[in-house]
């Protein structure tokens, strides 16, 4: 897909209202914000429309809204902290498009930046609902979505709008695309990609997809257990898609077809039981993973495995990595991912990490300085790697 698209750079927002999606879809405990890297990561677009005289409206989602404008999910917490961020304030709607929002982007003076209501409260935001993407354009004269998080989502915000109004990305969509469409496309070599995570079935295009283009695709995590149940071996009561063994000897034969170097998991850390709670005490033993007796469950790799991808990372020139390799939550079973994002780190490759558990590790850990890219997107960034067209980016204007 085309993800050459023109970037706020291209239009004049001086002087325009300009609506700028985001995804400021942040985890909050008790009503604090736990992580605010989405909105740190938004600020280089907002700058640059406040510096260029745009009013600035933003807009996003935040939590699954389940009950009708549930007060816990209000964006308030999020302009409290984007306000502090930008040293200077931002003006909250108390609607999406209703009539406060409307005043109050009908009265922005240039520079001013106010953000909507959580554009979920709204019924049709999720359905892509023509009318609420209209109502949304009517507020503004140019769409900017900087939302890469959301950007696999077709919805009224994300996408529908941008069939009434010049739709352009901001530096966040860009830098996300321009560093992971540039590893996909045209990698330097050796490429590796590392996928954990617990199912395969989450994953299975994603499989499908990179064996087309990496050297090295190296398997861990609950996911690997189905890999080495279709090699025959045994895995005791590990996870397993039963269903998937079959997909994952074609995938085994497809990456011998195409000279790719599968790697899977050759030790692994089992105990009889899953921890209860998730990060309490646990004894574990490490066996090796064609030998994993009938009573013990896989959840994390062994020692011999995290030096064997070590390894491999340390020889490649592009890294791209997905999902944690154990049971991260359980610091006992945290060692298989942390020496990966260890070896990221270490490493002086182009090394990506695509959102979630993996991209939490890392910063966890300390390591965030030390990649080269660590996605804002979860499932985003796995449907890039899929080599899926992402609507809100495929609406945006071509360069
Ligand atoms: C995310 O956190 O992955 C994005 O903000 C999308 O959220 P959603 O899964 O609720 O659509």
């Amino acid at each position: 897909m085309n993800y050459n698209k023109k970037s706020v750079e291209s239009v004049d927002v001086k002087g325009k209202r300009v609506l700028c999606r985001c995804d400021f879809n942040v985890p909050t405990k008790e009503g604090k914000i736990t992580s605010d890297k989405r909105i740190v990561a938004a600020l280089p677009t907002i700058r640059y429309l406040v510096d260029h005289g745009a009013k600035v409206i933003l807009c996003s989602h935040m939590g699954k809204v389940k009950v009708d404008w549930d007060p816990n999910l209000s964006l308030k917490v999020v302009a409290d902290r984007l306000s502090e961020l930008l040293g200077k304030e931002v003006i909250m709607a108390k609607d999406v498009v209703g009539e406060d929002a409307k005043a109050k982007a009908a009265a922005l003076k240039d520079g001013e930046v106010m953000l909507l209501e959580n554009v979920r409260y709204m019924k049709g935001e999720t359905k892509n609902d023509p009318e609420l993407s209209k109502e949304l354009a009517s507020m503004a004269d140019i769409f900017v979505n900087d939302a890469f998080g959301t950007a696999h989502r077709a919805h009224a915000s994300t996408a529908g709008v941008a069939d009434y109004l010049p739709a352009v990305c901001g530096y966040l969509v860009e830098k996300e695309v321009s560093i992971m469409g540039k590893a996909l496309a045209d990698p330097t070599r050796p490429f590796v990609a590392i996928l954990g995570g617990a199912k395969v079935s989450d994953k299975l295009n994603v499989i499908n997809n990179l064996l087309e283009k990496v050297d090295t695709l190296i398997i861990g995590g609950g996911m690997a257990f189905t890999f080495l149940a279709a090699k025959g071996y045994s895995v005791g009561k590990s996870l397993l898609d039963t269903e998937k063994i079959d997909y994952c000897k074609d995938m085994m034969a497809k990456a011998e077809a195409k000279g790719v170097k599968l790697l899977l998991p050759v030790d692994t850390v089992v105990a009889d039981s899953f921890p209860n709670p998730i990060d309490g005490p646990i004894e574990v033993k490490t066996v090796a993973s064609d030998a994993i007796p009938e009573d013990m469950e896989g959840l994390d790799i062994g020692e011999k495995t995290r030096a064997l991808f070590a390894e491999a990372v340390k020889s490649a020139k592009t890294v791209v990595w997905n999902g944690p390799m154990g049971v991260f939550e359980n610091p006992t079973l945290a060692k298989g991912t942390i020496a990966m994002a260890q070896a990221l780190a270490d490493s002086d490759a182009v090394t990506i990490v695509g959102g979630g558990d993996s991209a939490a590790a890392c910063e966890q850990l300390g390591f965030a300085d030390k990649i080269t890219h660590i996605s804002t997107g979860g499932g985003a960034s796995l449907e890039f790697l899929e080599g899926l067209e992402l609507p809100g980016i495929a609406c945006l204007e071509d360069k």
